[in-house]
């Protein structure tokens, strides 16, 4: 069996959900861009055929594309069972329902898995953790983190939080994380004491209205600069 870190399942999403998460715009998507907690989210494989400019770190990719497809077996119906049982907590608009939303996310994941191999060896999948990365001051010019910090409030202490704000702040010139809700479609009590923490440090943070909506509610970014 393989153990995920903070048992944190994997869960991908397309480009076009990137866009839309983090306010995207065709200038950006020309960056130096730096995916952390992409896990199996088709963002990079995407990114990569249009001409992009991109590296994905997550602990998963410590592991084989096999492997992480088993994973993503083992865990789907959890994640399937619990959206179930929570169905009140998203907007059911664009995606139409549970089955659907599998779909989606599978494909994505599949397209995700198909490049993963080519992508290690191009050095585009780095194995790799917060609270600390593996790479230079200002390697990036844009860090994006989609469903990790503030999503996993439960999971994550707001020291770990701190911590890795920080060092996204380190590898990259700018810095956008989504959502800035807990898993229960709560506002993080981490958002506050994080901007309070940047502020302090001078850096220029601000939470920014995104053209995405899926958890209710969850319509903002945070934007580090
Ligand atoms: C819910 S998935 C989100 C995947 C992708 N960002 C998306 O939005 O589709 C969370 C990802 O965070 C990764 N992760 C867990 N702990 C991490 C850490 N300390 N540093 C970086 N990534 C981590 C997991 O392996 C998993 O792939």
């Amino acid at each position: 069996m393989i153990i995920m870190y903070h048992n944190i399942k994997p869960w991908g999403r397309y480009l076009k959900e990137y866009v839309r998460m983090f306010n995207l715009t065709p200038d950006d998507l020309k960056r130096k861009i730096l995916g952390c907690g992409d896990g199996p989210a088709s963002f990079n494989a995407e990114l990569t055929e249009r001409g992009g400019n991109i590296i994905s770190v997550d602990p998963v990719y410590f592991f084989s594309a096999d492997q992480i497809r088993q994973r993503i077996h083992e865990t789907y119906n959890d994640i399937i069972d619990q959206t179930q049982k929570n169905q009140d907590k998203f907007i059911w608009q664009e995606i139409g329902s549970v089955e659907e939303l599998g779909r989606i996310r599978m494909s994505a994941m599949e397209k995700f898995l198909k490049d993963f191999s080519g992508g290690v060896v191009q050095n585009r999948y780095v194995s790799g953790e917060l609270p600390f990365l593996p790479f230079s001051d200002k390697e990036f010019d844009l860090a994006l983190c989609s469903h990790l910090l503030f999503l996993y409030t439960k999971n994550l202490s707001l020291e770990f939080h701190l911590k890795s704000v920080e060092e996204l702040c380190r590898v990259s010139n700018e810095v956008r994380i989504f959502p800035l809700l807990d898993v229960n479609a709560d506002r993080s009590p981490y958002v506050e004491p994080i901007i309070n923490f940047l502020r302090a440090r001078n850096r220029d943070v601000e939470e920014i209205k995104v053209a995405y909506e899926f958890q209710k509610g969850g319509n903002t970014m945070l934007r580090i600069c």
